[in-house]
Parts: C-alpha cells; sequence; structure tokens
C-alpha cells in the first residue's frame, strides 16, 4: 500500500520514432500491475488530457504544414502543462509508479536540436511548464536512424499515415538521435540509455531491474 506523502517515481521514456517506447512501456506496467500489484498510472505527451488530446491532434496532423516551429514548441509545452497539472502531479501522489511516454527531453531534442530553436531557451520553458519537475528516471530507447526508418516506413505499409514528425528527412532524425545522446551525457545519474536493437524481452528485464531498484531505494 503505498504511504502517505511519498512520490511515486515518474519514469519517462525517450527516443526517436520506431524506438518502441511504448510497446516496452505497456509491457512494463504490466508486469508491476499484475506481478507486483502496484498501482501505475501510464501516459504520454504531448497529450494524456483531454485538452492536450486536442493539442497533440494539431501537433501530429501531417497536413498542418504551416505550423510555425516556435508554435509547435508552444505548443508542446501548452499540452505539458495541461498534463502535468492534471495528471503526473496528481498521479505521483496516488499511484506507486508513474511511466510517461516521452516528456521534457523530447522537447530539448526535437525543438532545442531539430527545429533549432536553441536548447537553453527550451529548457527555460520545460522548467515553467513542469514547475520543475524532473523524472526520476528516463530511459533512452537508442536505436539507428536507419531502423527508425525502416519501421517507420512498415507502419505506412500497413494501416496508419505517417504523422507530420514521421515525415521528416534523415537529416532531423540523425539530429534528433545525437541530441538524445548529448542530453543523456549531460544526465547520467538521471537517464539511462538502452540499445533498442535488442530483444524486446531483454529490454523489459533491464527496464524492471532500474525501476525495482528505485522503488526500494
Ligand atoms: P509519439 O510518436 O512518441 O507519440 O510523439 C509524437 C511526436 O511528438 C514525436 O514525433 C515526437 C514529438 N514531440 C516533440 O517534438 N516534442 C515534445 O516535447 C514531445 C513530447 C513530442
Amino acid at each position: 500500500m503505498k504511504q502517505t506523502n511519498t512520490l511515486a517515481p515518474l519514469i519517462t521514456y525517450e527516443g526517436i520514432e520506431g524506438a518502441g517506447k511504448s510497446t516496452q512501456m505497456f509491457e512494463v506496467s504490466k508486469y508491476f500491475q499484475q506481478v507486483c500489484h502496484r498501482r501505475v498510472l501510464i501516459t504520454r505527451e504531448p497529450g494524456g488530457t483531454p485538452i492536450a488530446e486536442k493539442i497533440r491532434a494539431i501537433l501530429i496532423h501531417p497536413e498542418e504544414e504551416n505550423l510555425d516551429y516556435k508554435t509547435e514548441a508552444y505548443l508542446m509545452q501548452a499540452a505539458r502543462v495541461q498534463h502535468v497539472q492534471e495528471v503526473i502531479i496528481p498521479g505521483i501522489k496516488t499511484h506507486d509508479l508513474v511511466l510517461c511516454d516521452r516528456f521534457i527531453d523530447s522537447s530539448t531534442a526535437y525543438q532545442g536540436v531539430g527545429r533549432n530553436l536553441g536548447v537553453d531557451w527550451i529548457e527555460k520553458l520545460n522548467a515553467f511548464s513542469t514547475q520543475t519537475l524532473i523524472p526520476t528516471l528516463t530511459f533512452f530507447i537508442d536505436i539507428p536512424v536507419e531502423l527508425s526508418l525502416e519501421r517507420m516506413q512498415a507502419r505506412k505499409k500497413g494501416q496508419r499515415k505517417n504523422d507530420r514528425f514521421e515525415s521528416e528527412q534523415v537529416d532531423f532524425y540523425t539530429a534528433i538521435r545525437k541530441a538524445y545522446i548529448d542530453i543523456a551525457q549531460k544526465n547520467t545519474s538521471r537517464i539511462i540509455t538502452l540499445d533498442g536493437t535488442l530483444a524486446k524481452k531483454d529490454l523489459i528485464e533491464q527496464q524492471i531491474t532500474k525501476i525495482q531498484e528505485v522503488l526500494t531505494a
């Protein structure tokens, strides 16, 4: 049972498109819910609340070609403000574990570096939107850009049309991946880089071990 006044760890997942974050996060949440009987909240950014999901729809819509990069950055932050207030902060107070698919590092990598808006500016916006809340732990699932492109291509052949971010060029994903590597190097106590080319089972095991360490610390 969760003790009063203890805040649950906030664990975030980061990586370029096709890294497998969402599937792994879901499997990890299932393990802690079903095997360990923990109260787990899973959520995502941009999104996670009705307002933030509406903002998400604008952000990822493939036909929103005129969306200015600064507008994109502010919309990401607007969605984050809602999400932190409505979901993350209440979530860490009422659950044992909060797992979030993308968070502040996505803005730093995608808008700060990928869109060239500047890391310092985005970090300030991140701090403002999150009330300086920093994840307890972040898994950066690292895959080569070629694999990311292959997986996006495969999705295209399936039912789903690529979204606005999935329609970018190789240079964009290369810059984002490099940005994540730099962010991870600057935040070694928080960010764990995992080799996303490993078998899903191994990746999930590594994540479970790390989260267990955090939960028992
Ligand atoms: P998803 O594909 O992981 O659901 O995320 C949608 C896209 O949003 C993804 O391409 C990354 C992008 N994104 C940003 O550019 N900045 C952000 O701050 C977040 C949270 C996501």
